[in-house]
Order: C-alpha cells, then structure tokens, then sequence
C-alpha cells in the first residue's frame, strides 16, 4: 500500500496577513517567483502523492485559476523564443490530479479537512498546511511509511526549547524517539503551560491520517477559539492508538505571516541558482548602508 491523496486545506481567512490577503490568497503569496501552494504540492508529489485534494473556499477562485491551462500566454512565450518558462507554465498541476473541495465557512481545521471526506474516500491520506514550507519531502515521505508499517496516523514533529511549547500543540510521547525519529504518541495538549508540558516536541503542520479521522471529526464540539479543531479528532486516535510522531531535521519556514514570511523568501532567494547571487550582492549592499 502507499499513500496516493493528500489534502490542503485553503479556506481560511489568512487575517494574520491582512490587507495583502483580502485579494490574493495567502496560498498564493508568491515564495521568489511561485505561489507558495506550488511548493507545497512538488512537496507532496516529491513524497509518492499522485492526487491533490485542495480545500477552497468559493471566495478564492483564484486558486482554481492558478491550476487553468493558459494556451494564449503559452503560445505567446514561445513565439518570443521563452522556452524555459513556457516548459515551467505547462508543468503545473501535470504530475498530479487536483481536486477541489469546498468549505462554506471557515470552522476550523478539523471541519475543513472533513469537507475533503467524499473526495478522499476510505484510504489513508496526507495532510499539508500551506502555510508550512518544509525544505524537502523527507519529512512527508518518512510520515507516509510509518503510515503503511504501523497502520495507524503519524503527526510531523519539531522539538522546541522547552520554555516555548506553549505557543503550539505538544505531545506527550509513549517513550524515547527511536533512531529513524520514530516516536509513539499516547496524546496531545493544546498550548500547555510550560510546567505542564508533557514535551517539548510540538506538532507541525503535516499528518498522514487514516480514514477513521473523518467519524472523529464528525463528531467534533467547538474547541479552542469556537473552532472544531483537528488536534481533538487527533487526540480521539491517539488514545485509541496506534499513532506515532516523527521528527526530522528538515528546514521549516512559517509562511503564514508577515515576518515568517519575508524569512522563507529571504533565505530561499539566497539558495537560488538564478537569483541567488545577485541577490546576495543586493543583500549585502542594503545591510552595508544600514
Ligand atoms: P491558519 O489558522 O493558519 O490559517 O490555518 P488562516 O485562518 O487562514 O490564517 P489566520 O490565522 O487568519 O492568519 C492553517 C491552514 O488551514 C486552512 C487555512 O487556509 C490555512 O492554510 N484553514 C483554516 C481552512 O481551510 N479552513 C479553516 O476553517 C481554517
């Protein structure tokens, strides 16, 4: 068996980036030249996924417009000899079926990935926040076998100073992470005190679930922040087990606001094989003025 679908949920309001947000989909905020939802998709199609199943919200259509074929502006650049972004332009959505899903309202995580219920159907399937760029799939990919070995979810995992964990999810772990950065997980607290923590090891946004995820979020109640939260339909197959948490030293950029932001496109601009250069030279000059 091997984990084909994966989920991305993108109906959210993305008001930590407000007013650029109102227009443009924080799904859609470009990371150097493509829309952040792009590396997220080489992401999971880099980890075995053949089938995107997008989350939208009917007042994002531009997310569906980013995936339509542009036969005019194709046709344009190889008339003008620009082969190279022609190529780049033909190869979106090409390696991957996408599929959309649709949310009316935006209740909280859980109910956005329960909206992808019909789509996904009964087989396990990944879970990517757009919002997350990782540095390569190996994250993802080491999620989906644990997945298939243990028959049972997996969440990503990244250990934090301890003093932090009360910013995030933190799980409380059934004992030592194994070599391969395999953990089990008995279950999971929402922002503990730092006293109470049970780790410090939070969960980050990339999950393999089985489809017995979306009866547990059936039967979410509001939680924090009036949302149906997906860590409470979680928490339901922790404690029934089996789950497991892995941890992988792989790069981590939070896109989803401003500061995070401007870091991913910052140091991924300096890595660049075309721009990176020029951009070291330009970044250099700007920090020599200062
Ligand atoms: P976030 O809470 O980070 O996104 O959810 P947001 O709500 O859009 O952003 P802020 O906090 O207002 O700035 C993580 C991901 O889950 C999706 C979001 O689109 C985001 O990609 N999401 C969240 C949904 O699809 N539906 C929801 O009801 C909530």
């Amino acid at each position: 068996m091997q984990i084909r679908t994966a989920v991305i949920p993108a109906a959210g309001l993305g008001t930590r980036f407000l007013p650029a947000t109102k227009a443009v989909p924080k799904e859609l905020l470009p990371i150097i030249d493509v829309p952040a939802l792009q590396l997220i998709i080489d992401e999971a199609v880099g980890a075995g996924i053949d089938h995107i199943v997008i989350v939208n919200s009917r007042s994002k259509p531009s997310i569906e417009a980013y995936f339509a074929e542009s036969p005019e502006v194709i046709a344009k650049l190889e008339q003008s000899g620009r082969t190279d972004i022609a190529d780049r332009m033909r190869a979106i959505g090409r390696d991957v079926r996408i599929s959309f899903a649709y949310q009316d309202e935006p209740l909280g995580l859980g109910h956005a990935v329960g909206c992808a219920r019909e789509v996904v159907g009964d087989q396990p399937f990944a879970v990517l926040l757009p919002d997350e760029l990782m540095g390569s799939s190996e994250l993802l990919a080491a999620m989906c076998a644990v997945c298939v070995s243990s028959g049972g979810s997996v969440v990503g995992l990244k250990q934090v100073p301890h003093d932090d964990v009360s910013a995030y999810g933190v799980i409380a772990p059934a004992g030592a992470i194994d070599a391969d950065g395999v953990v089990g997980v008995l279950d999971l607290v929402e922002k503990p005190a730092v006293a109470d923590a049970p780790s410090d090891l939070i969960v980050i946004g990339r999950y393999v679930l089985t489809p017995d995820i979306f009866d547990a979020i059936a039967d979410l109640l509001p939680g924090a922040g009036g949302e149906l939260q997906l860590t409470d339909a979680l928490r339901v197959q922790a404690r029934r087990g089996p789950f497991h948490g892995v941890l992988r030293d792989v790069r981590r950029f939070d896109t989803g606001n401003p500061v995070g932001w401007l870091g991913a496109v910052v140091e991924l601009a300096l890595d660049h094989p075309q721009y990176g250069a020029p951009f070291r030279a330009d970044l250099r000059r700007i920090l020599r003025d200062e």
